[in-house]
């Protein structure tokens, strides 16, 4: 396993795999990496013949400065687990290999409907950094697919949506939510979480299988539910930003007589921020 800091290193790179027709496959990710990363990238060795995950913790989409700097850095033990899980070359670009210029200046790219729900409400400016980075590391990358994780899945259908907008030739390929035993999900800022926490944060999980088993039973008033939802997870301590219930393909606001459907969820616990959400299709 190699590993390049360059743009000019890493083309080189996959310029020579091309040379030899090896299909390619890209996990982009900010480090600090865990199961559910690791996942991904096992995905993305069985997708393509070589694999590329790069670690940029991207300051243009920290909505909050501390949260940057406070973010866990650990690209010694990242490195450790990429090279047992099938992963070809690390790209661990500076802020300055991609943001030579600064970032106020630099073109945005900003995908429609995204900022007025969800995460995007919550973080303003968020989703425009987030597209922005993706859209030059897959331009950098040249890869065939990249994994994402339904983890993040207002990202996911973020980063689809600017794929099909900017005609960007590359497959994306959604990869499940890695939980621990109690279902949490994993995530680089459950870090922030004191042993007593972790098993609190495992209610959001619980929750959201609530809901989901409520709308399969044939229970249509969605308010209701949401409502009900935020009601318990602050009596298990978690501070709910939403739960919301929204159409799977475009996350418009689901109506009942809507088939596929997923629930997501942002609760504040301590010093953390977490997110979740589950599909729910109907008969
Ligand atoms: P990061 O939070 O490091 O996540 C990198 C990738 O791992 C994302 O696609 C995310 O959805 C996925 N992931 C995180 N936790 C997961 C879990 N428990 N199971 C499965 N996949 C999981 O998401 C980002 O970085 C950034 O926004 C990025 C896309 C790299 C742009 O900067």
């Amino acid at each position: 396993m190699q590993s390049v800091e360059t743009i000019t290193a890493l083309r080189a790179q996959v310029k020579a795999w091309r040379d030899h027709k090896y299909t390619v496959a890209f996990v982009p990710t900010m480090g600090n990496l865990h199961e559910g990363h690791l996942s991904l990238v096992k995905k993305a060795s069985e997708l393509a013949d070589k694999v590329v995950v790069s670690i940029f913790v991207n300051p243009l989409q920290f909505d909050d400065k501390e949260d940057l700097s406070a973010y866990p850095r650990t690209v010694k033990a990242d490195i450790q687990m990429l090279s047992s899980v099938g992963c070809d070359v690390i790209f661990t670009p500076s802020v300055d290999t991609m943001y030579p210029k600064g970032m106020t200046s630099h073109t945005h790219i900003s995908v429609p409907d995204m900022d007025d729900k969800l995460c995007g409400l919550r973080r303003p400016g968020h989703f425009d950094g987030v597209a922005t980075v993706v859209t030059k590391l897959l331009n950098i990358v040249q890869a065939d697919i990249a994994v994402f994780g339904e983890k993040d899945y207002q990202q996911l259908l973020l980063i689809k949506h600017l794929v099909r907008d900017l005609n960007l030739p590359i497959d994306i390929v959604g990869g499940p939510t890695f939980r621990d035993e109690s279902g949490l999900a994993m995530s680089s800022r459950n870090q922030y979480l004191s042993e007593k926490q972790r098993k609190q944060a495992a209610g959001l999980h619980q929750t959201l299988l609530a809901v989901k088993q409520n709308i399969e039973r044939g229970e249509q008033d969605f308010s209701a539910l949401q409502q009900d939802a935020c009601n318990k997870l602050k009596l298990l301590g978690l501070a709910a930003e939403y739960v919301d219930i929204r159409r799977a393909n475009d996350l418009g606001q689901a109506i009942s007589g809507d088939k596929d459907l997923r629930i997501l969820a942002a609760v504040r616990l301590g010093k953390a921020r977490l997110i979740d959400n589950i599909a729910c299709h109907l008969a």
